[in-house]
């Protein structure tokens, strides 16, 4: 059993700015919390300091109410797995799987039973004698990840275990870890993925961490919640953006009208008029604002409803759904989600209604609008 606690956390390399700022955050025992966010925002940083193999710059981080800062890596209750496996080429699989608890000394029987346990639950058993150039990519990292079940730790580190595996393996793995996390009752995962499928598929809470631009915000955290969380309530754009794929539409618009808990706003570029719901008080006639709609949002329907009538730029087919482009006077092209077997081709102009309770409504700056009205919340 293991929690984690971050307090302050912060992390400077040299005099740059600070690669990861003020990280303020609470893992409970037991849960599977993933680190998400785009290349370079810190998420391996953070992770190789809970691991100890990073220094802390400042901040402070508990295991299990015990501060870690100074206390080496080989003595904190933690186990990673690594993107690259990192095992040992000139060792069988149970050399490698048993190398830490040889390195602590671990009596024979002790560590034959701990192997042949995890090997059981990872379906290693027939490999157990074989050198890792001898697997596949799955089967390696199935024996990094048995490496780190021997130890029997409070806490898994994952770094992006699935970055170099096929598309079919990626899911069975994917699907492998989330039952193994059932399985080992007493540890909490923290997971470090860059692809949002693994983090919503997986994560009881995801950490979001921004990126990029601004640098004020560069390195510290967007936003931590459960992932229908994230989806159904953007605290900004970038999360807004970050989390759904084909990511949400952004629309701008000026207001028209704030109502105590939905505000009229019309298009740039066009008279068409929408309805959100949001509670938006101070919002003033006239201002600027952006509208955001999630492409499976968009319902293909009459003039008559609120929405937004464009031309079909391009479609794609994927089988299942159809993705329609649509000409946007001002910015991206807007993505709408139809079902596969949708007729829409290239040149049909369409209207797509656009219900209130599914818009989100951004300020100039990029914060969301708290949403008001039914917004479905999976527990
Ligand atoms: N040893 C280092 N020295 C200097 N900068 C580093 C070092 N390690 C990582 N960084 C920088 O820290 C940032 C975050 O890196 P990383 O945590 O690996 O990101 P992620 O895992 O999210 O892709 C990057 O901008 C990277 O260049
Ligand atoms: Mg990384």
């Amino acid at each position: 059993m293991a929690s984690i606690s971050l307090r302050a956390v912060q992390k400077s390399y040299g005099v740059a700015a600070p690669t990861l700022r003020n990280v303020d955050l609470d893992i409970g025992a037991h849960e599977f919390c993933v680190f998400l966010g785009p290349s370079g925002c810190g998420k391996s940083t953070l992770l190789r300091m809970i691991a100890g193999l990073e220094d802390i710059s400042s901040g402070e981080l508990l295991i299990d109410d015990q501060r870690m800062n100074e206390v080496p890596s080989a003595q904190r209750s933690v186990a990673m797995v690594f993107q690259s496996y990192a095992l040992f080429p000139h060792m069988t699989v149970f050399e490698n799987m048993s190398f830490g608890l040889r390195l602590a000394k671990t009596p024979k029987v002790e560590i034959e039973h701990k192997v042949r346990e995890a090997a059981r639950i990872l379906q290693l058993e027939e490999l157990l004698q074989r050198k890792p150039r001898e697997l596949s990519g799955g089967q390696r990292q199935r024996v990094a990840i048995g490496r780190a079940i021997v130890r029997r730790p409070g806490v898994f580190l994952f770094d992006e275990p699935l970055s170099n595996l096929d598309a079919t393996l990626r899911s069975q793995t994917r699907i492998e870890i989330a039952r193994l996390h059932r399985q080992f009752e007493h540890a909490s995962v923290v997971y470090v993925t860059h692809d949002q499928i693994e983090a919503m598929t997986l994560a009881d809470r995801i950490v979001l961490l921004h990126a990029g631009a601004d640098a004020r915000e560069h390195g510290s955290i967007a936003q931590v919640g459960t992932p229908m969380e994230l989806y159904h309530h953007p605290r900004n754009r970038f999360v807004a953006g970050f989390i759904g794929s084909p990511r949400m539409n952004f629309l701008p618009a000026t207001v028209v009208q704030a109502h105590p808990d939905s505000v009229t706003v019309r298009l740039t570029g066009t008279d068409e008029i929408l309805v959100v719901q949001a509670v938006a008080p101070v919002l003033q006639p006239g201002q600027s604002v952006v509208v955001g709609v999630r492409p499976e949002h968009f319902t293909l329907t009459t003039t008559s409803t609120a929405g937004v009538t464009r031309e079909v730029i391009l479609v794609e087919r994927l089988g299942e759904h159809t993705y329609v482009h649509l000409e946007q006077p001002e910015g991206q092209p807007l993505i709408s989600k139809l079902s596969g077997d949708s007729q829409a081709r290239r040149g049909d102009r369409l209207h797509f209604g656009i219900p209130a309770t599914c818009a989100h409504l951004f300020d100039e700056n990029g914060f969301a609008f708290a949403r008001s009205g039914a917004v479905a919340l999976a527990a």
